[in-house]
């Protein structure tokens, strides 16, 4: 009877451990083995028998015991087991799978024409300078020979900043020329410089302002001023390097250049640098039309003054371009605001990998 008994109990636990999951693994565990479990009453039961009868229960009992444990561990054992395989299988990474294409950015064409411009001066043996974008009236027009009341000062169409009545107000600079003020004032204030004057040989890449907005014109533009000084500085300097630069920049080894003679107050001669192109198909180098490119000239005797410098031992030259000109020109873009609206469709196009090298100084 007991017997009988034990043996259903058994057969039961171990098809329903058979089927169990963790939490059903547990419940039975504790029903059956656990403190108050019917295996566990069994056993207690024996305390009340007599000694022959309790040895033949008390094995039977512990055997079914044995079983019913063995089974749960091994149970438990096949669910790790499964558990383990199925996460196994979802969290494995193929790595054959093709890579998804990472995001790839661009570099602004307008950064790209300032790394080109600057790779190709440092061949040439130019440094970069930088200075303020806003500026004191002094270093924006005074300093460059552009008194007080000259019209050259209407042509600029500056933005000026507030200031107290008595004072000329800030400007936000209308064009890189000051910082070659900035750079020959350091460069005679040095006396160690003066007496052994290495030459001044700077590019000036940066934002410049003017009240002007169109197709053509932005209020916030960039250019690249030049500027160098030295004892035995020449015109033929300045054509020789203006025409490398810009046979270099538009990577057409015999672009014609010419320069026109001009009006700048801080250069004297001054000369508008013109480029031939077909004005037709946008064609550089082609065809039988002028384009103007850039300002320049020989500093003016009274700039180099103004920076403490003696005209009748130093002299130089100066130029300036318009980087977003620049661009579009070699580029054939032609609407400039679009180079401020941070359209990624148009950074995609216009843009450039950062892995491309900036090639065009390997050409000098
Ligand atoms: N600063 C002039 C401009 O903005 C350009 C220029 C620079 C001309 C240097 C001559 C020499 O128009």
């Amino acid at each position: 009877m007991q017997g009988e008994t034990l043996k259903t109990l058994v057969e039961h636990a171990l098809a329903a451990i058979a089927v169990a999951d963790f939490p059903t693994l547990e419940e039975l565990r504790i029903s059956l083995l656990g403190k108050n479990g019917k295996v566990t009453a069994l056993l207690k039961s024996l305390g009340g028998m007599e000694p022959e009868a309790r040895k033949a229960a008390g094995a039977e009992i512990n055997a079914a015991k044995t079983r019913i444990a063995e089974a749960l561990a091994e149970r438990r054992a096949g669910l790790e087991a499964e558990s383990l395989a199925a996460r196994l299988a979802a969290e494995r990474i193929d790595v054959t799978a093709p890579p998804r294409p990472a995001p790839r950015g661009a570099i602004h064409p307008l950064s790209r024409t300032q790394e080109e411009l600057a790779a190709i001066f440092s061949a040439m043996g130019f440094i970069i300078a930088e200075g303020p974008d806003i500026e004191t009236d002094w270093y924006n027009f005074s300093a460059l020979n552009i008194p007080a009341h000259h019209p050259a000062r209407a042509m600029m169409d500056t933005f000026y900043l507030r200031a107290p009545e008595t004072a000329r107000p800030p400007v936000l600079r209308t064009h890189t020329s000051p910082v070659q003020i900035r750079t020959m004032l350091d460069w005679a204030l040095d006396e160690g410089l003066k007496d052994q004057p290495g030459p001044i040989r700077i590019i000036v890449p940066g934002r410049t302002f003017r009240a002007d907005h169109d197709a053509t014109h932005s209020p916030m533009f960039h250019q690249c001023e030049g500027l160098v000084i030295g004892h035995d500085i020449t015109l033929a300097h300045l054509k020789g390097c203006l025409i490398d630069f810009l046979r270099a920049y538009f990577d057409v080894p015999q672009l014609p250049v010419r320069l026109r003679a001009s009006y700048f107050p801080f250069t004297e001669p001054s000369m508008e640098v013109d480029i031939g192109w077909n004005r037709q198909t946008g064609q550089i180098g082609e065809g039988t039309d002028w384009l103007e490119i850039a300002g320049s000239g020989m500093v003016h005797s009274n700039v180099l003054a103004n920076c403490g410098i003696d005209p009748r031992r130093f002299q130089g030259f100066a130029f300036g371009v318009g980087l977003e000109r620049l661009t579009m020109l070699k580029h054939g873009i032609n609407d400039l605001r679009l180079f401020y609206e941070s359209d990624v469709r148009w950074l995609r196009h216009y843009g450039v990998s950062p892995l491309a090298p900036a090639s065009l100084h390997e050409g000098l």
